[in-house]
């Protein structure tokens, strides 16, 4: 029998602790940029052992002004992976520069460093991989394809909290840069916001005056108690910065990430359980270095062609039963904006056009409770076993 209330997808876990906070950042008479935005910096900095942290407004953002810090601009090219959300090929279109797409390994539906290489050539300026769903990519891999080709490697961690390769928390050792995401359905959330990781001094910097206007000075050293009002404007600059109101809830989901990724852990453990053999229901591989999955998504693919009926249609048939769905997702080269641009074609990226077509996010988030796991399996079972899918 179905669920009789929705389950979404995600749904953020918000505590006392995080309303408290906020509250006392509203009351506090300064709700922009300040001291919880360098405290949130600083833990995350702690938390990762990485250097420089400096908190942005979203991660379009960071990978935004990681691309600009770093030069990249017209006559430049930027490779990147099609399976990923839109944001990180228009982070590198506002830059003037050209996203050379590669394909992806299918089974893990992470960048292939193989189809990197083949895509960069002496105009390419950076490498854009994707830690997708959580599970980091090969990063030797990738270290080893920068260093060889000069190219600059801009990690996209936002699926990648609580990740780690070989040992090593995914944005620890960036080369140079690395980007994480706090939307709402991230590992953690600031509502929206993000947060560019560097070892480099000079690059950190960079993005901390990228961030507001290209000014010397933040508005917190201009008009605290203890600041000066005098800035200059040293380059050309946005307004990407975090508010402090963002990072009073930053600070919070922190102090909860391991409890966070204990739960998210429990439940993909479940659901590989639950779906081992299902038909209908293809897992994702592993690849075999040494690495901790961050969890940030569920996504196995719908086999299509035993269940004989296509992916929309099984989301719709988990949405009669009150289970919610997402779509992580339609490859980048099949949306019409860049198909248009770039004159992309379906059949240059085969592996991502395939999966594209058949990828689906199961719920997955701290709060579920047993029962709510238990529901996704037995809908998932349900629509596996409809009359036409056998
Ligand atoms: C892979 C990837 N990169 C970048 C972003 C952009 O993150 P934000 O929403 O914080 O700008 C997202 C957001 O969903 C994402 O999934």
């Amino acid at each position: 029998m179905s669920r009789s209330t929705f389950l979404p997808f995600s749904r953020p876990s918000l505590g006392e602790e995080e309303i408290r906070e906020v509250t006392e950042v509203l009351r506090s008479g300064w709700i922009t940029t300040g001291p919880r935005t360098a405290a949130f910096e600083k833990a995350f900095a702690a938390r990762l052992g990485v250097p420089y942290a400096l908190g942005v407004n979203s991660a379009t953002a960071g990978l935004h002004l990681s691309l600009v810090a770093l030069g990249v601009g017209p006559g430049d090219e930027v490779v990147t992976t099609p399976m990923t959300f839109a944001a990180t090929v228009n982070a590198i279109l506002f830059t003037g520069a050209t996203p050379v797409l590669a394909d992806i390994d299918p089974a893990t539906l992470n960048l292939d460093p193989g189809a990197a290489e083949r895509a960069c050539t002496p105009r390419t300026k950076a490498i854009v991989p994707v830690h997708f769903a959580g599970l980091p990519v090969d990063l030797d891999a990738f270290r080893d394809l920068a260093k060889h080709t000069g190219a600059a490697l801009v990690e996209d961690c936002a699926h990648a909290l609580g990740a780690s390769y070989k040992g090593e928390p995914v944005g620890q050792n960036p080369a140079p840069l690395g980007v994480f995401s706090f939307h709402p359905t991230k590992n953690i959330t600031t509502g929206e916001g993000g947060m560019v990781v560097t070892g480099d001094e000079d690059l950190g910097e960079r993005v901390s005056v990228l961030r507001q206007h290209g000014m010397s000075k933040g508005a917190w050293n201009r008009y605290a108690e203890a600041g000066t009002p005098q800035y200059e404007v040293i380059m050309l600059g946005f307004k990407d910065n975090m508010l402090d109101l963002q990072a009073a809830i930053g600070l919070h989901q922190l102090d909860k990430l391991d409890r966070f990724q204990g739960r998210r852990e429990e439940i993909a453990a479940r659901y590989d359980e639950a779906f081992r053999g299902q038909r209908g229901i293809l897992p994702l591989g592993s690849p075999s270095y040494e690495h901790v999955h961050g969890r940030h998504l569920y996504c196995p693919l719908v086999d299509v062609d035993a269940l004989g009926f296509d992916r929309d249609t099984f989301m719709a048939r988990l949405k009669e039963r009150n289970i919610g769905t997402a779509l992580h997702y339609k490859a980048v080269h099949l949306h019409r904006y860049y198909r248009e641009r770039f004159g992309w074609a379906r059949e240059d990226f085969p592996q991502a056009a395939r999966v594209s077509d058949r990828l689906v996010s199961l719920p997955l988030f701290p709060d579920m409770t047993d029962r709510d796991v238990e529901d996704v399996v037995e809908a998932v079972r349900e629509v596996c076993a409809a009359p036409e899918a056998r």
